[in-house]
């Protein structure tokens, strides 16, 4: 059916996968001896369905297993080589991320936190994010780390739900040349909170900021504490952390990970799918802010004690060549980033990256949305020298690790451009109709996996009954992704994108809701509908179609302003609209659904196809019209 790539790194285990499918449960549990435990468990795994506790009656700590196990062999080897964006750099070794750690343990306790509290952090790609998170694991404090890029009334409803004590921000951070002013966000965001009792400020940008009785300046408080802070002896489905994330209601998601089987997830998939060897040097291009960053930044690298590159800045700044120049530097043999990256280093072609020496590369990754076969063949070609293997790794902030990928450090397989080719280990994945019966090969359906895994969400954070509707009553017993798929006649997986109303702009995962209520919100407006349409660069990006209340007679540039403005202070930059569209109506089916279907064709100057359901067909020619206009 499509082109295949027979390139390996010579390992093959071919035990592994009929170990995994013969018991799951037997198999994380040898998996987990990979880690460090206080105390053993007594069960692997109580499955109580939809809730999963792996591990039970272990004792473990995620910071212990990060840092103190490595500090024999390991306390001078780097963990963090770190890239300013304005050419800053420093070197943070096993050593010293210990001792930090410990310190800013000590600071948090010395703050009042304590086992169980939650912990914000909105921190620029700086150290100190992941010194901050490993500290609140060492505590037993839940992190929740909130993307950079977020405005105050995002920061603001997560930081409401997960009632967190202490938020840890920067004065600004750096972005594009420019300082975002995180602490002004984090004060408008707060004010009303009685509950957050500190906020400690990192000085990154030096910018001018406001000081109230709250605010704490992060050296300051090392200062006064001792550099030894012993790990919490914590269960092994202890909350990790929170991480919000976009579903289909207009509320972000509370995902919330627990410790051991996490972990154990993390530790496996790194060595399978990046083959880490000790001599590496891994590059995640991730925010931490995402789970891409939590997950294959801050934990995995650092349970296997590897040396890994953290960038601070934009891909693209001061010019296209910054990526490149940061592999020559530090001569990364492992680089994982994703396809929207690529698909903009691709349209400046191949001279930039041509002209340095990418020589120490030996196997790529991408993650967070489909990559366009030919994107992964220049990737292929341009990047790898055609001497690397490509992994697509398919996965979700809910899943806490990949779930599809190909495994270079375990076999050899081929590999097709666009697909994430298998399962990993011990998962089960199927496609299935609307009735939950598996549809042949080369047919499109919904993704499920079928059995816990160990780096599943525990729930989301105070909503059990939603985690169990959200992800558990389609099917019944099986997880319901919200990703449509196709499994070829090999069983090698293609994703196709989501199933329901979460759109993925540049990777970045944004709900329909969310932002339609946020343009509802403006007094003007009557109604409102957005979807993704395809671009070049970021995968799709978005548009919305507004109805305004009756005698509206606001000029609509002024009202367009407006809502972009909203769009940016209600929930951040990466969700503005490429296009703003005033409709009279919105093409609606006889029982009042949107649909946004027909919104998306016409958006895309697709045919449109059918429109018998349709309550009134002349609202589709109206937005065509208007849609051309503007075009
Ligand atoms: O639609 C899938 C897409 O990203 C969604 C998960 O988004 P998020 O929770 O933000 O996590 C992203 C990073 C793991 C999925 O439901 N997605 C993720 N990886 C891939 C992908 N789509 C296609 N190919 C991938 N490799």
């Amino acid at each position: 059916m499509s082109e295949k790539y027979e390139i390996g790194l010579g390992n093959n285990d071919v035990d592994i996968r009929k170990n995994a499918q013969s018991d799951f449960i037997s198999f994380w549990d040898k998996q987990a001896h990979n880690l460090t435990w206080f105390s053993p468990w007594e069960r692997t795994l109580d499955w109580n369905s939809p809730f999963a506790k792996w591990f039970v009656g272990g004792k473990i700590n995620a910071s212990y297993n990060t840092l103190d196990i490595h500090q024999k062999t390991k306390s001078n080897k780097p963990a963090i080589l770190w890239e300013g964006e304005n050419g800053d750099s420093k070197i943070y070794t096993y050593g010293d991320l210990f001792k930090e750690v410990q310190k800013f343990a000590n600071v948090l306790k010395s703050l009042g936190v304590e086992k169980g509290d939650r912990v914000t952090i909105y921190l620029p790609m700086v150290p100190e994010l992941p010194i901050a998170m490993l500290a609140c694991a060492r505590i037993g404090a839940i992190h929740t780390v909130i993307f950079s890029g977020f405005s105050a009334a995002s920061i603001k409803d997560r930081i409401d739900d997960s009632k967190s004590k202490i938020v840890i921000t920067a004065d600004g951070g750096f972005r594009r040349g420019k300082i975002v002013k995180l602490k002004e966000v984090i004060d408008d965001a707060i004010k009303d909170f009685e509950f957050v009792k500190n906020v400690i400020v990192l000085e990154r940008a030096k910018n001018e900021i406001t000081i109230s009785s709250k605010d704490k300046l992060w050296t300051d408080l090392m200062q006064c504490v001792s550099d030894s802070c012993d790990a919490e002896k914590l269960d092994s489905e202890h909350p990790l952390y929170i991480l919000y994330t976009s579903g289909t209601t207009g509320k972000p998601k509370g995902v919330l990970h627990e410790t051991g089987g996490y972990l154990t997830h993390l530790h496996s998939t790194f060595q399978w799918a990046f083959d880490i060897k000790d001599s590496d040097v891994f590059f995640c291009t991730a925010d931490i802010g995402w789970v891409t960053g939590h997950s294959y930044v801050v934990y995995a690298p650092l349970l296997h004690g590897a040396t890994q590159v953290m960038y601070e800045g934009a891909p693209d700044f001061p010019d296209m060549s910054r990526m490149w120049q940061i592999l020559q530097k530090y001569k990364v043999s492992i680089f994982y980033t994703t396809p929207t990256a690529l698909r903009m280093f691709m349209k400046f072609g191949d001279q930039i990256p041509n002209s340095f020496d990418l020589s120490s590369l030996r196997l790529l990754g991408t993650v967070g949305e489909p990559i366009n076969p030919e994107v992964w063949k220049w990737y292929y070609k341009v990047i790898g020298k055609e001497k690397c293997p490509i992994i697509d790794t398919w996965w979700q902030t809910e899943t806490g690790g990949m779930m599809i990928s190909s495994l270079p450090g375990l076999e050899t397989i081929p590999l097709k451009p666009g697909s994430g080719t298998l399962p990993i280990p011990g998962v089960e994945i199927s496609v299935v109709d609307e009735f939950g019966t598996e549809v042949p090969p080369n047919t499109k359906g919904y993704l499920i996996i079928q059995n816990p895994w160990p780096g599943m969400l525990q729930t989301l954070w105070g909503d059990d009954e939603k985690y169990k509707t959200v992800y558990w009553s389609k099917y019944s017993d099986c997880y319901y992704a919200g990703d449509y798929a196709v499994k070829d006649e090999d069983g090698y997986f293609w994703i196709l994108g989501r199933a329901d109303d979460v759109l993925k702009i540049a990777g970045h995962r944004i709900g329909t809701a969310e932002l339609e209520s946020c343009i509802v919100s403006n007094d003007d407006v009557a109604e409102s509908a957005v979807c993704g349409i395809p671009d070049e660069i970021k995968g799709d990006v978005i548009i919305a179609f507004v109805v305004l209340k009756e005698g509206i007679l606001t000029d609509r540039t002024i009202l367009e302003k407006a809502l972009f403005n909203k769009i940016r202070n209600d929930i951040g930059a990466i969700a503005t609209p490429k296009e703003i569209y005033f409709v009279p109506k919105l093409p609606k089916t006889r029982s009042g659904k949107i649909m946004r279907r027909l919104l998306k064709s016409i958006g895309s100057g697709n045919t449109i196809g059918d429109t018998s359901t349709l309550d009134d067909v002349s609202a589709v020619t109206e937005i065509q019209k208007i849609v051309e206009n503007k075009s």
